[in-house]
């Protein structure tokens, strides 16, 4: 009986260092004991085997719990509680691509970048604004003939003077609250410098170039003596970084009548060099944005004294921005949800 005691030592020792616990069910030792019991005396016989079947037993016991207590090491609670095999029924990703960032999003991120290393801070727009951010504060009274002139959507809601709250037309409604917000800058003698890159929606006759909803970048500068060489200077700058390259730029004057003068920029058409595609509607150069030295009335609206200060402002339609960078022929794309476009970014 002794030496069923050491043997048992023995095979405990062994046990916790098996990877395959049941192994410990074929060690020779449980053999040999049970080989030992024909052997032994008739009397001893009975107690001695006895005493083998109660090792073969406890370690029969100590493998299964071992093996119960490794399973549920590898489940969480709410697996321990599914009615069902959890091992077979895992959750496994489907061996696709689980999706990537927009590529106009890839490239606001890229926009931002650029004005935030020329000092500019960004800004969010809104979804729905009032008539009061989307003409009064842009110097289009009540009346104004150039308010028919954007093809705005209305809401049925109106808002507390009893006008329709509009989706923006551009991400100009923001000049006002950007104004401001920062023009403590002014007092300190720093500039106001931010950009609003957002969604704007239009009411439009869509074609290739022009859909119901795309995004504009607005930029806003204010300080003292800035002059419309500076604005010209930035936006060729940031053009060429965007760009990667010196670019055929065209500026002709415009007219906003929140800005004056107006400008209005255009990049040589990359579908046809200039020689007139249906892209470019036969001209040979795609507008890309409006710009122009904020008109005083503008900075009159955020409490800023035109008489001190001036300012420029611009809106550039970042999906032709990225149609002219990626060579994409048709601006509907971006929000076709066609996978064989977005992958391509
Ligand atoms: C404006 O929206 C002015 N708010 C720009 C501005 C800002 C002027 C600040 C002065 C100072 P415009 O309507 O031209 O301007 O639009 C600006 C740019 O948005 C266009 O040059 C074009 O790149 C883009 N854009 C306009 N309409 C569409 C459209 N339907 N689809 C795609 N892009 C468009």
């Amino acid at each position: 009986m002794e030496r069923i005691e050491q043997i048992k030592k023995v095979l405990a020792e062994r046990f916790a260092t098996l990877e395959l616990k049941s192994d410990i069910l074929k060690a020779k030792e449980l053999r040999e004991l049970y080989g030992e019991i024909p052997k032994l005396p008739v009397e001893e016989r009975g107690a001695f085997g006895q005493a083998v079947n109660v090792l073969r037993i406890e370690l029969e016991t100590m493998v299964r719990d071992a093996e119960a207590s490794a399973e549920s090491a590898s489940l969480s609670s709410v697996d321990v509680t599914a009615p069902f095999d959890i091992n077979a029924t895992q959750p496994k990703l489907l061996p696709t691509s689980q999706g990537t960032t927009h590529p106009l999003m890839q490239e606001i991120e890229r926009i931002v970048d650029i004005f935030g290393r020329m000092g500019f801070v960004s800004e969010e727009s809104r979804e729905i604004d009032d008539q009061y951010h989307m003409f009064e504060t842009l110097n289009f009274p009540k009346g104004h003939p150039a308010r028919d002139e954007w093809d705005t959507f209305m809401t049925v809601q109106t808002d507390k003077d009893g006008d329709p709250l509009i989706a923006p037309a551009h991400t100009s409604t923001m000049q006002n609250r950007i104004l401001h917000k920062y023009s403590a800058n002014l007092e300190k003698g720093e500039p106001i410098a931010a950009i609003v890159p957002d969604r704007t929606f239009r009411n439009e006759d869509l074609d290739a170039r022009h859909e119901h909803t795309f995004y504009q970048v607005e930029g806003i500068y204010v300080s003292k003596n800035v002059n419309a060489g500076m604005l010209v200077a930035t936006l060729k700058k940031f053009l060429e970084e965007y760009y990667g390259k010196a670019l055929e730029v065209r500026v002709n004057p415009f007219y906003f009548p929140f800005t004056e003068p107006s400008f209005e920029f255009a990049l040589s058409c990359p579908f046809c060099e200039k020689k007139g595609c249906g892209i470019c509607s036969q001209s040979g150069w795609i507008e890309l944005l409006g710009c122009g030295m904020i008109h005083p009335n503008v900075l009159k609206a955020a409490d800023i004294d035109p008489n001190v200060y001036t300012g420029f402002a611009f809106g550039c339609g970042v999906d032709r921005l990225v149609m002219m960078k990626n060579d994409i022929e048709d601006i509907r794309h971006f929000q076709s949800a066609k996978l064989d476009f977005l992958r391509q970014f």
